[in-house]
């Protein structure tokens, strides 16, 4: 009997490590030989733990599990409570153009053969018969943009550091994922950690780095692990080290851990905390790309930026930019949470909207309540209210409604949520997360928490006091923190201003 039970850390975290531990102890009862393999999640997080058997007509899931659900899988396993079916035809699964998470849930972790088996390592062969130069146009050919939130384009940074002349060059993996709602990077990490591996080495061959970090929160235990056992296993393959598949590239990747802080995700700041120093962001120029860790000309790009990269180079940079639209190229790993029916992973081309994801894809609230609000891009992303489901999802779309997409995390609220509470929680989060080196944002943020305060107490004239630090605060912070956080301030305040009225108390 082969059971697949994953390690992702949400299924764990619903229970997943029982249910595995469950199912071998059953099998020994039962004298059944059973093998478990544990494999990343498939990203329907509300069907977690998802427990797949497999059988003559290929992979059966079954969730969300229990304990108690566990006998069951070894009798008539049509009839188990929990059955659902094929999971690749489920709804959820078949909706999806997954490119990038296309082994994730789908092969063991950490088995070198069985990525290879699924197209792992042919994006890699392709690029090792390219030049420098032709490894970066296809990248620039592709239309990937960053998706660790500026959606700055890869193929141009790439350009950058290639022609860099120095000594000595390096690929950071950011894998600092702060950003409220957001899992994809910790899902991609766990389920097919050989990819993030793939596409940093194609950065290296690219820019002529010969040393990577991945850069991952503290708070990532089993990422942390997935991603360390996977570069041993790439060195013993002779993936990593002095000879990348004996091409005579050198290229090596180290995983270093971030103690946890949100500004740590700002890359100038990372790089600091890299070095070992405070995480203090840098004032720009220089560019990290040709003076970044240590001085020298340094790739920052996020887990899903390098991590597609493989699919680039196994289906070609036409076939992917072949999917999305306007600027917004391929294909994006949207997070659904907060108060939905259908919470989790979903990739997709660009281009639905907010209203199809929020309603069609995530069934609406858990509450059975309207949705009031969406938080789209982590904690400096606008709240949208309905009147703007019919934006599609993209980088400029998003702009051109006072948002952005980021790392492309959606929090979802009911008709309950108190909107002026969620522009302080934006002020509060703000002043505490401030690196602190710039005064629009490390006095703006606490002042505007005062400010909102004052509001709240019923003080209408601190709304313009309000916008105006939200002005200054835009024009004159250092980094994105304190320059977005006036973005779900100001977006709670213009499309709710019921919750920022002196009636309200009254009214209520
Ligand atoms: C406050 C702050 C936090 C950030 N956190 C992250 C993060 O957790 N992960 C990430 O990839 N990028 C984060 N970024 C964006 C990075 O500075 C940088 O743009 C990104 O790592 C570049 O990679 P990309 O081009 O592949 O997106 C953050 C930016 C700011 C201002
Ligand atoms: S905006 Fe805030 S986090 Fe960014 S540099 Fe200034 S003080 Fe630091």
């Amino acid at each position: 009997m082969k059971v697949y039970i994953p390690l992702d850390s949400a299924a764990v975290a619903l229970g997943a490590d029982e249910v595995a531990a469950a199912v071998q102890a059953e099998a020994a009862r039962r004298g059944v030989p059973v093998e478990i393999v544990r494999n990343g999640s498939h990203g329907m997080v509300w069907l977690e733990p998802l427990v797949e058997v497999v059988t003559g007509a290929g992979r059966v899931g079954f969730g969300p599990m229990t304990v108690a659900d566990v006998p069951g899988l070894f009798g008539d396993i049509a009839a188990h409570p929990r059955a659902l079916g094929q999971v690749a035809e489920l709804p959820w699964m078949k909706g999806q153009t997954r490119l990038t998470f296309a082994r994730v849930g789908v092969i063991d972790p950490l088995s070198l053969a069985e990525y290879e088996a699924q197209g792992g390592l042919s994006g890699l062969r392709r690029a090792l018969g390219m030049d420098k130069a032709g490894i970066v146009a296809e990248v620039t050919a592709s239309g990937l943009r960053g998706r660790g939130g500026a959606g700055f384009p890869t193929g141009i940074k790439w350009k950058t550091v290639s022609e860099a002349v120095a000594d000595r060059k390096y690929i950071v993996c950011n894998a600092d994922e702060g950003d409220s709602a957001t899992f994809a990077d910790r899902m991609l990490m766990e389920g097919d950690p050989f990819t993030l591996i793939e596409g940093m080495i194609i950065a290296g061959l690219a820019t002529g780095a010969t040393k990577g970090f991945v850069y991952i929160r503290s708070e990532y235990p089993v990422a942390i692990r997935v991603m360390q056992a996977a570069c041993d296993l790439a060195r013993d393959a002779g993936l990593l080290g002095a000879s990348v598949m004996g091409s005579g590239h050198r290229f090596d990747i180290e995983i270093r851990v971030g103690a946890g802080a949100y500004v740590c995700g700002e890359e100038t700041s990372l790089l600091n905390s890299l070095e070992g120093k405070r995480g203090v962001v840098r004032a720009k120029p220089p560019l990290p790309a040709l003076e970044g860790f240590m001085g020298k000309p340094t790739v920052v790009n996020n887990v899903i930026s390098l991590a597609t990269v493989p699919a680039i180079f196994e289906k070609g940079a036409a076939y992917y930019k072949d999917f999305g639209l306007g600027r917004s190229r391929g294909t994006i790993p949207l997070q659904i949470a907060g108060n939905v029916r259908f919470g989790g992973l979903y990739e997709t081309a660009f281009g639905l909207t907010l209203g199809q994801i929020v309603d069609d894809i995530a069934g609406g609230c858990a509450s059975g309540r309207p949705v009031k609000a969406v938080q789209v891009g982590g904690p400096l992303g606008a709240y949208h209210p309905r009147a703007q489901f019919d934006t599609p999802f993209g980088y400029e779309e998003f702009a051109g409604q006072g948002g952005l997409i980021g790392h492309a995390g959606l929090t979802v609220f009911d008709d309950s949520a108190d909107m002026l509470k969620q522009a302080r929680f934006a002020m509060e989060f703000c002043a505490i997360e401030s690196c602190g080196k710039c005064t629009p944002c490390r006095i703006g943020a606490v002042r505007g928490t005062e400010t909102i305060d004052r509001i709240a107490k019923g003080d209408a004239a601190a709304i313009p006091l309000l916008t105006d630090l939200c002005n200054t605060m835009k024009a004159g912070s250092l980094c994105a923190l304190g320059g977005f956080t006036p973005y779900p301030v100001m977006s709670a305040l213009t499309h709710f201003p019921d919750d920022f009225s002196p009636m309200k108390e009254a009214a209520e």
